[in-house]
């Protein structure tokens, strides 16, 4: 009886497909000659029709789900971005000289994972992690994260917890991506030199490698408290420098061809 839940569209289609008037038509002649031939047609014929009546119901059930899906898959993923900003804004708070950086790293790392062509849905993710990326440094105490001059190696090893200690942070959260992970490897280098588990090559995650690029070019062409903004050139000069020992070849090589095509870094 399921089937016949909704009559009122049911029959609207049926009467489309001009079954309503097969179904008198039968229905009268079965009335008029009472033949068993007649019966026996009436018999498949409401077979058939009830096949159709079953196809159409499950056609818009089907249609009705995908809504429903559609629509919490957009709920959900507004969520996850309104969460990710807030998040983003914690950092941000306690760390006013990289406002904004997170976001640019985001914005670049998304742009070389487009030239390499990452799919859609890894996009959205590497954007995400960009803007979380430096979420362990709440940890961090303000006096070091602002210092105008150098830092002393205590004082490094403290920033250096940052990608462990947003990892932990972000590890129990359920996004559609491996966030956590991304964060916690920003900064392996491909030659091990890296931290915080020194891991090398292909050991560390392409999203990884895509942010420590995006990472890298945007910090040097941005102002930071011990130094004033020393410029896109340079910046990609020091990737260019250190391809494939640093950095992921195939990344940098990306990186160079999007600001080639025109690419520029989001303004605050
Ligand atoms: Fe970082």
């Amino acid at each position: 009886m399921k089937a016949f839940k909704n009559k009122g569209l049911i029959w609207d289609n049926l009467y489309n497909f001009s079954l309503y008037y097969e179904v008198i038509g039968v229905l009268k002649n079965a009335i008029k000659y009472k033949s068993e031939y007649l019966e026996l047609t009436i018999g498949m014929f409401l077979e058939e029709l009830i096949g159709k009546v079953v196809d159409m119901q499950t056609m818009y059930e089907t249609e009705k789900f995908e809504e429903a899906v559609k629509e919490r898959t957009l709920r959900l993923q507004r969520s996850i971005e309104i969460t990710i900003q807030a998040i983003a804004a914690m950092v941000e708070v306690r760390d006013p000289y990289s406002v904004g950086h997170q976001k640019r790293v985001g914005d670049l790392a998304m742009a070389i994972a487009s030239q390499m062509g990452l799919s859609e849905l890894r996009l959205e993710g590497i954007k995400m992690a960009g803007s979380v990326h430096d979420l362990g440094k709440i940890h961090v105490p303000v006096e070091i994260l602002s210092k105008p001059g150098k830092l002393s190696q205590i004082e490094f090893d403290i920033i250096k917890t940052h990608p462990q200690v947003g990892f932990d942070l972000l590890k129990h959260i359920e996004f559609p991506w491996p966030i956590a992970q991304m964060v916690l490897q920003h900064h392996e280098m491909m030659d091990g030199s890296g931290y915080p588990q020194g891991l090398k090559g292909e050991k560390i995650m392409l999203e990884a490698r895509i942010l420590a690029v995006a990472d890298v070019v945007e910090a040097m062409s941005s102002h930071r408290p011990y130094r004033p903004a020393l410029g896109i050139e340079k910046a990609l000069g020091k990737i260019n420098k250190n391809k494939g020992r640093l950095y992921d070849h195939e990344v940098v090589d990306a990186c160079l061809k999007i600001f080639e095509q025109g690419y520029r870094l989001p303004e605050d």
